[in-house]
């Protein structure tokens, strides 16, 4: 069964491939993340979750912005006084980001087209990947407003940038470009926006054409070890490597290193033939 394209309120699914493009859809308010918007991202990420024909998730936003960070007005002010409303907004809205997209089975990439602005930081560490549009604005916005990078946002930069880098940019607020954010390592590496959308899409495809449930173990062995001790981590990788076997029938060592013995294909150079 293949999967459609589909749309809700907030957000929009296009399939090509084994990759799903999913495009933050609020525009004309710069794809900030309304409450809506965090149910519809719930939402997506389970349906696609289980969609055994997509291997990798495109995140980007529709025009001028990528993600212009929480909706200041729907996520904070109109449910200043909700204490549930609020709760149950931010708890939507730290899940996806801050666990779902980190121990996501798909590999996932940032495509970020334009403003990027507080919690879209999180969406931003969260995906495996991120590439970046030269011309982008980024910014951690908070301290300009009298807050601070809260909810996942901070978590997210002690995770991924040099201290010195995440303070930088957390004390200031500076808005900084896409080649900014490519040196500092927030993401992958930058080009130019008019470049952007081909070059992600070809990485999208290249990385999706290789073998999903390795792909999976990739960023589980990544993700996990990390958190685990030496030995934990040794133990668990051994465990991966059994359930790896099952779960393809046998695939890697197989058509993998089968195809190498039998000179197939050289594994140093390209992927296994299908
Ligand atoms: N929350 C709510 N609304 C937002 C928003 C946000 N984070 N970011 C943009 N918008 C809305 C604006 O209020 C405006 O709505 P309106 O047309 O109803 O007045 C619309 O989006 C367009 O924004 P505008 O400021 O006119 O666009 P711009 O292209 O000149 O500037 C930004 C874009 C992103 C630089 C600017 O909107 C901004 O600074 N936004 C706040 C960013 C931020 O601090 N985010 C962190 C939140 S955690």
């Amino acid at each position: 069964m293949s999967t459609e394209p589909f749309e809700l309120d907030t957000v929009k699914v296009d399939i090509d491939d084994k990759v799903a493009i999913v495009t933050l859809n609020r525009p004309h308010k710069r794809n900030a993340m309304s409450p809506q918007l965090h149910l519809d991202m719930v939402k997506i990420l389970e349906t696609l979750r289980y969609a055994p024909d997509i291997n990798v998730v495109v995140i980007t936003g529709e025009g001028s912005a990528f993600c212009g960070g929480m909706d200041l007005k729907e996520f904070f002010v109109q449910n200043r006084d909700d204490k549930v409303a609020f709760e149950t907004s931010f708890r939507a809205a730290t899940e996806w980001r801050g666990r779902t997209l980190r121990y996501y089975p798909k590999v996932t990439i940032a495509m970020i087209n334009g403003d990027t602005f507080g919690g879209a930081f999180s969406i931003v560490e969260g995906c495996d990947l991120a590439v970046a549009a030269d011309e982008a604005r980024l910014g951690l916005s908070e301290i300009n407003f009298k807050l601070f990078p809260g909810g996942s946002v901070s978590k997210s930069l002690a995770n991924l940038l040099r201290p010195r880098d995440a303070l930088f940019y957390g004390l200031t607020g500076r808005p900084f470009d896409g080649k900014e954010a490519a040196r500092i390592g927030l993401v992958n590496y930058s080009v130019p926006l008019d470049e952007l959308r081909g070059n992600v899409m070809e990485l999208a495809h290249e990385i999706a054409a290789k073998d999903g449930e390795a792909l999976r173990a990739t960023k589980d062995g990544y993700r996990l070890a990390l958190e685990m001790s030496w030995e934990a981590s040794m133990d668990y990788c051994l465990a991966k490597q059994d359930q790896l076997t099952i779960r393809q029938g046998g695939g890697w060592m197989d058509q993998g290193i089968g195809g190498f013995l039998d000179k197939k294909f050289k594994p140093g150079l390209t992927s296994a033939p299908e």
